[in-house]
């Protein structure tokens, strides 16, 4: 594996880590090597050095000092100044080796650098077919670029060589949503707009923009999460069955869900979006700034760092049915989430709450990952009155044995060559598409994003956009 940016965040954060804990659950083959590319004139040693004070850290748990030591004798490191073709001579010549040998370039760099490395590998052979090429988000800023990179990189490899990562995908949930839905005959005749009333799917994240403010000021959420991860999500819950689990079936599925988006007007981008700002407030009691405050964020910034939107899907499973998607920084916690409501009975015959709905399935992502069915049942005692009440799937309490990190399972997947929980070229067009006209309705947009108080779930237009539909998002305190 080599690591293009292997002095890099991601590289540091993730990247090692899961592979360390991979190489420690005895998941790695014993003659795979880990090649960290960097300008930095470093020796091996020096690199194992960085590599213990800033990718160590990141591995809290299962950590053992004897499997780390092990580990590191898999890693090396060679200089190479990423867009200069000079140095590539030498980067083959070091993984010159057996033909069949599978080598994975992950390019965890700037974007901007994804066609210079592609033509350099190949202009040194490497992007034969053992070759496979992973490319990090953000992968463009909007569908031209997004098409210039994936031109520019597909001149040199074929669509089955390239790995475009959304790590929400290695998610155990997500994995476990196609089980759900597909491994049982309970959910799927009411997995429709027969029974379905809404969909919720929420990324909540409590930090701010930490230290990223200048990425992130070019991005904002509708790119940095929308664009990929909501509505990668958005697929999995609304795709038909796949004809089996091959790559293409699936995202073939995807696919066609993201074409029967409906398409946003500018009027839909006034009625049906809402973008909001962080201001100055609380998070768990600590005080913290406004996202104008931040550094690096330019004065009267009008990126937006909250985004919720409702998604319609003309096709005949789900017309009628809204997506609502919501996600932003500095909200109240921490919460990935996907709510199924179903509609509430057609009469109410047993009295109980109003407004609930009776039947709503909830997998959490995050913080811990579970699967809740709610219902309605009788309150104890002498009258008949409905109470809520739920049936509760919590994979800690099943099953307390390790369970890999998102990155972890899919770096695997690309070492074994499976590209089902990656996306292909045209999901992400098509995903290009349906956010553009919302981007540039914004961008036009004489209002500036609203504010919402650090600590709150958003701006009180994105309750009122639900509350328009007759809903309310999923337990928002
Ligand atoms: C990344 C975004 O893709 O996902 C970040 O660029 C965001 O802004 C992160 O914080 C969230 O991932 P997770 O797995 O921590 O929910």
């Amino acid at each position: 594996m080599v690591l293009f940016g292997g002095t890099g965040d991601l590289v540091m954060r993730k990247l090692l880590p899961a592979l360390y804990q991979a190489h420690a659950a005895g998941s790695l083959n014993n003659n795979g090597r880990v090649l960290a590319l960097g300008r930095k004139d470093w020796s091996r040693e020096q690199y194992l050095a960085f590599v213990e004070e800033h990718a160590r850290v990141h591995i809290k748990e299962y950590f053992d000092v004897g499997q780390w030591q092990h580990f590191c004798e898999r890693i090396d490191y060679y200089r190479l100044d990423a867009s200069d073709a000079a140095g590539y001579p030498g980067l083959a010549e070091k993984l010159a080796g057996h033909p069949q040998r599978v080598v994975v370039c992950y390019l965890a760099t700037a974007p901007d650098l994804f066609a210079g490395i592609c033509e350099n590998l190949a202009a040194v052979g490497l992007n034969d077919k053992h070759v496979r090429v992973v490319l990090e988000k953000p992968l463009g800023h909007d569908l031209a670029s997004s098409n210039a990179i994936n031109d520019a990189v597909a001149k040199h490899f074929a669509e089955d060589q390239l790995y475009r990562i959304d790590h929400y995908l290695g998610k155990e949930s997500v994995q476990n949503l196609l089980a759900i839905r597909f491994g049982n005959s309970l959910f799927e005749p009411l997995w429709r707009r027969e029974w379905v009333r809404d969909v919720q799917i929420t990324i909540a994240e409590d930090l701010g923009v930490e230290s990223r403010g200048d990425f992130y000021d070019g991005t904002g959420a509708l790119r940095d999460m929308v664009q990929n991860h909501l509505l990668q999500l958005l697929c999995f819950v609304a795709m038909e069955p796949p004809a089996s689990l091959d790559a293409d079936a699936i995202r073939d599925e995807k696919l066609k869900v993201v074409k029967s988006l409906r398409p946003f007007t500018p009027d839909d981008v006034l009625n049906k979006t809402v973008r909001g700002q962080y201001k100055s407030g609380a998070v768990g009691g600590r005080p913290v700034k406004g996202y104008l405050e931040e550094d690096h964020i330019p004065a009267g910034s009008r990126t937006e760092t909250f985004v919720a939107i409702k998604a319609e899907i003309d096709n005949w499973r789900w017309a009628g049915v809204p997506f609502f998607l919501r996600t932003g920084k500095r909200l109240q916690e921490r919460v990935a989430e996907i709510v199924i409501n179903f509609r509430d009975v057609p009469h109410k015959l047993v009295p109980g709450p109003s407004g609930l709905p009776a039947n709503q399935l909830v997998i959490r992502l995050q913080p811990e990952e579970s699967i809740r069915l709610h219902f309605m049942a009788k309150a104890p005692g002498d009258s008949l009155v409905l109470q809520p009440t739920y049936l509760n799937l919590d994979f800690h309490e099943m099953s307390r044995s390790r369970r890999a990190d998102a990155y972890e399972r899919l770096l695997l997947d690309v070492i074994r060559g499976s590209l089902a929980l990656f996306m292909r070229r045209d999901e992400l067009v098509e995903a290009w598409r349906w956010v553009e006209p919302i981007l540039d309705t914004w961008e036009t947009a004489t209002t500036p994003p609203k504010q919402y108080t650090a600590g709150s779930w958003g701006p009180a237009a994105s309750s009122a956009l639900l509350s328009r539909n007759g809903v309310a998002w999923h337990e928002e305190s």
